[in-house]
């Protein structure tokens, strides 16, 4: 729905998995929209793609087996992709979310949305570190309290943090 509002039409997506974020991005965009998904599992991608071909938007999806670094910035050295994304959905590696914001603030137009999953990290962002018992919530609540800190304080960007499953930032292109 949000997506439809905007009128998205052309739209990047960093971690795929078995597509289920993607299968909805692809449901929302119109019949000649594009997403560019990326992710370096290719087997997860297959294992849903009879489920995009069975909900008839395969032909949205160009799918790249690769980290999103590389992809981005071979978007960015083609020279004709600058500024052309209407939507990013980032929820791949979340230590490289930072790098990801730079080259997605050349790719996303102005006005367009930059969203960054599980930013409460299981809630773990609202509590101290020595409660942190797993040490993968621990690692990641590091990098996601860096990306929240660096996202509030980026006059870039418009931003809500919106408290839905995981948590949600939705940042707004402003220049
Ligand atoms: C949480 S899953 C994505 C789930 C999916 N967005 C959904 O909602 O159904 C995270 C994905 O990020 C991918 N990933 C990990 N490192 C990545 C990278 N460097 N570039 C792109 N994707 C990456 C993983 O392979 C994994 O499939």
């Amino acid at each position: 729905m949000f997506l439809k509002m905007m009128n998205a039409k052309k739209t990047l997506e960093l971690g795929v998995f078995t597509g289920y974020s993607l299968l909805s991005t692809a449901l929302a965009l119109p019949a000649d929209g594009k997403i560019t998904a990326i992710d370096p599992d290719k087997e997860a991608y297959e294992f849903g793609l009879p489920f995009f071909q069975k909900a008839g938007v395969e032909h949205k999806i160009d799918f790249f087996h690769s980290d999103a670094f590389t992809v981005l910035n071979d978007l960015i050295s083609s020279g004709k992709e600058e500024g052309s994304f209407d939507f990013a959905f980032v929820d791949a590696d979340k230590q490289n979310y930072l790098k990801y914001h730079e080259l997605l603030m050349k790719l996303v137009k102005v006005g367009g949305i930059l969203a960054y999953d599980n930013t409460l990290w299981f809630g773990t962002v609202a509590e101290p570190e020595e409660m942190m018992k797993e040490s993968y919530l621990r690692e990641g609540r590091n990098d996601v309290i860096e990306l929240n800190n660096y996202l509030a304080a980026d006059p870039r960007v418009e931003l809500a943090l919106v408290s839905i499953g995981d948590g949600l930032t939705l940042c707004r292109r402003l220049y």
